[in-house]
């Protein structure tokens, strides 16, 4: 079996990112990590990938200011070095452009803490309580110019409990989601293999 490259890219912690790692430590999934990239040099989850012998690397936004493109030329570049084939945001916070975007549309996927097409965006969990919804969840979705916009892959929910608060649902949410995103990928890296 053939395994896709795969890039992580975080913003923070890297949970979710870790959670891909030892799913991809098996032989026979599907994708075999390539490079971990932050674009917060101080990102836990970098610490996380280099124990696990994965190359980590972070290109700083800030150092870009405001020409977005520019830092995503440099993420591009990175990505395309380390032999990149399909990309998995990790809770990567950074809104990125139609340009970069559509390099990599049909190769790059994201998780998000909401039941898609509910709640786009931020504060999903404060959202979903405020609605008086019974049921939260994560979805794992292709990547594509509207922000939280594309084709759903898959998603996983769970119940909202009476008093929950948004860090309760958040932290009985997290480890749906590591279930959920390698499985997910998975998925990904069939169709990316399908098409060539
Ligand atoms: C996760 O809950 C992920 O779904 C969310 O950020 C968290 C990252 O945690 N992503 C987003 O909100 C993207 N809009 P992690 O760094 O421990 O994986």
């Amino acid at each position: 079996m053939s395994r896709l490259n795969l890039a992580i890219l975080i913003s923070g912690r890297g949970s979710n990112m870790e959670a891909l790692l030892r799913a991809a430590a098996a032989p026979d999934y599907p994708a075999r990590p390539v490079l971990v990239l932050s674009n917060r040099p101080n990102a836990l989850g970098l610490e996380t990938a280099l124990a696990a012998g994965v190359q980590a690397v972070a290109i700083d936004h800030k150092a870009y200011g405001k020409d977005r493109e520019a830092f995503e030329r440099a993420m591009d570049a990175a990505l395309i070095g380390a032999g990149t084939e399909i990309i998995a945001l990790a809770g990567f916070m950074r809104v990125l452009t139609p340009w970069f975007v559509g390099k990599w549309q049909g190769r790059m996927v994201n998780i998000h803490p909401s039941l898609l097409p509910k709640y786009k965006g931020l504060d999903t969990h404060q959202r979903a309580i405020d609605a008086g919804d019974t049921e939260a969840g994560a979805t794992v979705h292709w990547v594509s110019p509207g922000v939280d916009d594309g084709e759903i892959i898959q998603q996983a929910s769970l119940p909202i409990l009476p008093g929950d608060t948004a860090e309760t649902l958040a932290a009985r949410l997290l480890p749906v989601e590591h279930a959920l995103y390698p499985a997910a990928l998975a998925k990904a890296c069939a169709v990316v293999a399908s098409v060539g």
